[in-house]
């Protein structure tokens, strides 16, 4: 088979590298890929991941049998509807199931219709009402949402009246996130460990996968502004099989029910950002994608060809299918651009890679690089995830960092802390 997937970071360089694993692969084409993804798939670096049109005749050119669709905004734009129009099978929800991660006030109001434990909210569309009930409502932290997509930035936790306002006036009038912030969610702060649960899901079966744990800080001790994921670690340890069950029950199944019931079949990844509340898990949000770095320790654990699943979920029979997992822990560290967050520089050369990426028993999935003229250079924030599996998570963790020590570039930064929480819950 010939597989087109779409998006250029680490999280579509883990797909990849799994796809490949499949004895129906042939070749793999990607857009627009990056330098790690250049070595195994054919990339078209100068195409959008969100030109629609763009992806559809490259579809058509290279006569793809599969086309995975991987990041939130080409899935909430629709191209997966485009493609499906000109008969391609694909991976991810259309439009109508991708709504789930692209706009905040549909999923809490389809949490809220169908008593899927979440967060208390209001919504306002604009910023006086909005400031009336923080006024009025008084408690502190309280968390506000950007209603749309905000390149993960759009959620603001307010320990005081003052920085509530100032979200409300960047978000809903200086307009920071553009039109995804004509409308916010206000929401009670919870409290608990979060724990990240992606899941397989043709729209009527619904099949999770590992657990892992994200860390969006960017620097050691949770400190820092908020990242995309500075590394992750999986299983995660907070996610008892009590716990599953509760949320398979409570969560899972009533959320894929509830997108039937509204005519919203989803069909693909369904990524639940839970929270262990001390009143049981709750949704802290919804993504309509694999997460990134979340999938880069999920799927090296995956033991079912990754193939046959996708082609299940589109065939829509996922029921017929035993997604098994390997009985071992995973551990990715984020090697960043010195700045990240903020602004960096771009066009670093990076020493201590060989050319398919491996060091090892590592893997080290790209996710900012270029590759040019034989060489790795630094071409986006998150550059690398070095990712290790490991009998124990100690294990996985201690050859990941060993492979972090002789990767280099200029002013490199990554967090030294990466599974010391999840550690500590082993004990
Ligand atoms: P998101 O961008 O939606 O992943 O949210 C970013 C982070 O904000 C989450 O990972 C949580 O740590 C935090 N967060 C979001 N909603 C809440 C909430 N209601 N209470 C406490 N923390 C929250
Ligand atoms: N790592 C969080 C996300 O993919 O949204």
């Amino acid at each position: 088979m010939k597989i087109l997937v779409v998006g250029g970071g680490g999280r579509e360089h883990a797909l990849i590298m799994k796809l490949a694993e499949s004895s129906k692969t042939d070749k793999i084409f990607c857009v627009p890929g990056n330098g790690g993804i250049s070595r195994y798939a054919e990339c078209y670096p100068n195409v959008s991941a969100t030109d629609i049109n763009g992806v559809v005749s490259i579809a058509k050119e290279v006569q793809a049998d599969l086309v995975v669709v991987a990041p939130d905004d080409p899935l909430v734009l629709g191209m997966v509807d485009a493609l499906n129009k000109e008969g391609f099978k694909t991976f991810g929800p259309n439009k109508a199931g991708a709504i789930i991660e692209g706009s905040k006030v549909f999923s809490k109001e389809l949490m809220k219709k169908y008593n899927i434990p979440t967060a208390k909210y209001e919504v306002f569309s604009n910023s006086q009402d909005a400031l009336e009930y923080i006024k009025k409502e008084n408690t502190y932290p309280t968390v506000i949402k950007a209603d749309g997509l905000a390149l993960g930035k759009g959620v603001i936790i307010a320990e005081d009246f003052s920085q509530a306002e100032d979200g409300i006036k960047s978000i809903m009038e200086d307009k920071i996130f553009g039109e995804s912030g004509a409308n916010v969610v206000i929401e009670e702060f919870l409290t608990g460990p979060e724990v990240s649960v992606l899941c397989f899901t043709d729209g009527k079966t619904i099949k999770p996968m590992v657990s892992s744990m994200d860390h969006k800080r960017a620097l050691d001790g949770d400190k820092g502004l908020n990242t995309g994921g500075m590394g992750t670690v999986a299983p995660n340890p907070y996610y008892t099989k009590d716990i599953a069950n509760e949320c398979m029950e409570k969560i899972f199944l009533p959320t894929i029910e509830a997108m039937q019931k509204e005519g919203r079949t989803f069909k693909g990844c369904l990524y639940f950002g839970l929270m262990i509340t001390p009143n049981g898990a709750k949704v802290i949000e919804y993504n309509c994608r694999f997460g990134d770095p979340e999938t880069q320790v999920v799927l090296p654990l995956l033991d079912t060809d990754l193939v046959d699943i996708m082609l299940a979920i589109y065939d829509n029979t996922l029921d017929t299918i035993d997604v098994k997992w390997k009985d071992a822990c995973a551990s990715c560290v984020v090697m960043a651009s010195g700045g990240y967050p903020k602004s960096y520089p771009k066009g670093l050369e990076i020493t201590g890679l060989d050319d398919k990426g491996q060091t090892d028993n590592v893997f080290v999935y790209h996710a900012g690089t270029k590759y040019q003229d034989g060489k790795f250079l630094t071409n986006g924030g998150r550059v690398l995830g070095v990712t290790a599996i490991g009998d124990t998570l100690q294990s996985a963790l201690d050859t990941s960092y060993k492979a972090v020590k002789t990767i280099h570039w200029d002013n490199v930064h990554y967090r030294n802390d990466i599974g010391k929480k999840a550690l500590a819950v082993k004990g």
